[in-house]
């Protein structure tokens, strides 16, 4: 059992490093660490801003826990928002770009359990980590993962195609939480340019790998849409859609290719 002192210390120490709720953070990792020395030993770590993701090992997203190691981007609730709105669709072949831990793939192949699907990604070590969620979501051969840098691996047609690409500009990285800026993979949150050139590949690229009927959902920073929605209609894809996160701003953009 945890001694109250001790609890107090470590919230002390998140308190000091300026973690907003150094309180809740202190009993997480308590509940996480169940020994005293891992517990300080975590509490470090997060006081260095460490995500908490990446000391627990997991993160929830969606109906699902997800491995989250320094190789991936810690899924956000941001993205729950790509999966309601794919969700709301029929689909059974899924290609899921910049895939990451999974979380996108995964959730959805978990949800409807006739699809099947391919997750690329640029990062072999991300890749690594969604093969494991694979596994522990028993997902099984449904889920195919592959090395490709965007579309360049990718054949053929697929009747959904998701994305959350890196969409933080060059110019904002300064500006992120240490969190995020210092732990996070940085090829996973910038284009190293103005955050809109992953989108031109993907939007580009969509039409050569949608099968008729097909959509496109991607996510999207809360300023990009109408860049991102213009690059869409310049496809000759129909039904632009911007929708909305749980906060209101605009987070996903869906299209449908023409039948
Ligand atoms: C914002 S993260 C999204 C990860 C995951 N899909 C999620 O939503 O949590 C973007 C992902 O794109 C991958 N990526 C970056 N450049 C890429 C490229 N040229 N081709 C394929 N994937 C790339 C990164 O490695 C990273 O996993």
């Amino acid at each position: 059992m945890i001694s109250d002192d001790l609890l107090q210390r470590g919230a002390a120490l998140l308190a000091e490093a300026g973690i907003s709720d150094p309180q809740r953070e202190a009993r997480l990792l308590w509940r996480n660490g169940g020994e005293t020395g891992d517990f300080l030993a975590m509490v470090a770590r997060r006081a260095q801003r460490v995500p908490m993701s990446q000391i627990l090992g997991y993160r929830d997203f969606y109906a699902h826990r997800f491995i989250v190691t320094e190789a991936v981007l810690d899924p956000r609730p941001d993205t729950e928002t790509l999966i309601t709105c794919a969700l709301e669709t029929a689909f059974t072949r899924v290609l899921d770009l910049g895939t990451g831990s999974g979380c996108i793939l995964l959730s959805l192949l978990a949800a409807r359990v006739d699809a099947q699907g391919v997750g690329a990604d640029l990062s072999d070590a991300a890749l690594e980590v969604a093969q494991q969620n694979c596994a522990a979501l028993e997902i099984g051969a449904r889920a195919d993962f592959m090395q490709s840098d965007w579309f360049a691996q990718i054949s053929g047609t697929f009747d959904l195609i998701v994305s959350n690409p890196p969409y933080i500009a060059r110019s904002e990285m300064e500006g992120l939480q240490p969190e995020v800026r210092l732990y996070e993979p940085r090829m996973a949150l910038t284009d190293e340019a103005d955050g809109l050139s992953a989108y031109r590949i993907i939007c580009g690229g969509a039409p050569a790998h949608l099968a008729p009927g097909g959509r496109l959902i991607v996510e999207i920073g809360p300023t990009q849409a109408n860049a991102v929605a213009a690059m869409i209609v310049d496809t000759g894809l129909i039904d632009v859609q911007v929708h909305q996160d749980f906060d209101g701003r605009d987070r996903v953009v869906a299209a449908q290719m023409p039948n």
